[in-house]
């Protein structure tokens, strides 16, 4: 009979580290990140994906946002590490990341006005720009 931990080490391939947990909210790994970001990314006219469009992929809503800004650096992280693999197209990647900068940008312009005018905090929206984009 297979004992607990020779199940656990048949389960995960020995070139891959465990999966981290990144949103404990909608329970979803660094690993599904990747999975979701390659299918994305697979697309004809792939999204740009933010972390709601990961979110959605993976059939996830966000609940509190906590996990939002380091949703972004894993999905970006995993972006490069399957370009770098060939297992998505350099093309697909540099759109996505020239759109990404243009909202970036546009979304700092749309901050830097707001803070002048206002002096409320700013929505969940304001705050996490990239979670509404497309
Ligand atoms: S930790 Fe991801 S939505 Fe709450």
């Amino acid at each position: 009979m297979p004992t607990h931990s020779s199940i656990r080490a048949r389960s995960i391939p020995t070139d891959r580290k465990p999966p981290v947990l990144i949103c404990s909210c909608a329970v979803i790994s660094d690993q599904d990140i990747e999975l979701a970001v390659l299918e994305i990314m697979s697309q004809p006219g792939a999204p740009l994906p933010t972390p709601g469009v990961v979110w959605r992929h993976l059939s996830k809503k966000m609940n509190c946002c906590g996990c939002a800004p380091l949703a972004v650096s894993v999905i970006y992280e995993k972006m490069e590490s399957l370009q770098a693999k060939g297992l998505i197209s350099p093309c697909a990647c540099a759109q996505a990341l020239e759109r990404l900068v243009r909202l970036d940008r546009a979304n700092k312009a749309k901050q830097r006005r707001s803070s002048t005018t206002r002096q409320a905090p700013p929505s969940v929206d304001e705050e996490f720009p990239l979670l509404a984009a497309e």
